[in-house]
């Protein structure tokens, strides 16, 4: 697919990242206070980054889990069909887990996988984002912990992509297309 011009302008720098991730780890501790070993688990791919900070930021036993779900594909809207092309390696029925998204938008990758991982019987199970566009939600949910509120914007960078691309900027950014006539 040939791209249209676009240029990336810095929404939330790599510092204020790193903050954020340092007062969500506190809150996470805090609520697995009596959790023997966290199973952490990141949906794959936009959530590689996020989760390796907030793992390193976690005074506590902690293993990790991926799980990779059919995602936009080349494009910028959901296709509202979520298919699981990747599973867990581990059995979590029965533990304490702690599931990393990248960005809610619509709603439905998390109802999706959260309405799975629950199947399984976990003792319990909670939900962190790092970032959310509230604005954009057609289904019911709230991840428990959310880095930062976004307005509808398309972002890219600290592991999440445009068409695959952006993915290793350290801050996240917002795409704005040049071939657009400003006013
Ligand atoms: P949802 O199912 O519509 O909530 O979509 C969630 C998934 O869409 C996220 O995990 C991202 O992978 C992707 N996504 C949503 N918004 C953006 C964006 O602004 N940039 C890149 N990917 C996005
Ligand atoms: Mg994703």
């Amino acid at each position: 697919m040939p791209h249209r011009p676009y240029v990336i302008d810095q929404m939330i720098s790599a510092k204020s990242i790193a903050a954020r991730i340092e007062d969500l780890a506190r809150e996470i501790e805090a609520a697995y206070a009596d959790t023997e070993r966290l199973i952490v688990v990141g949906l794959l791919r936009g959530s590689f980054v996020f989760i390796a900070d907030l793992v390193r930021e976690l005074d506590m036993n902690v293993e990790v889990d991926f799980l990779e779900a059919s995602s936009y594909g080349d494009s910028m809207e959901s296709s509202r069909e979520v298919r699981i092309l990747k599973d867990l390696r581990g059995k979590i029925g029965g533990k304490d887990v702690l599931l990393v998204e990248d960005i809610v938008d619509t709603g439905f990758t998390l109802k999706h996988v959260v309405n799975l991982l629950q199947s399984r019987k976990p003792r319990v199970m909670k939900t962190i984002a790092l970032l959310d566009k509230p604005s954009r939600r057609e289904v019911d949910i709230r991840a428990d912990w959310t880095g930062f509120e976004i307005p509808d914007e398309f972002v890219v960078g600290y592991g999440i992509d445009f068409a695959q691309r952006n993915r290793n900027l350290p801050f996240i950014g917002k795409v704005r297309f040049t071939d657009e006539c400003e006013a």
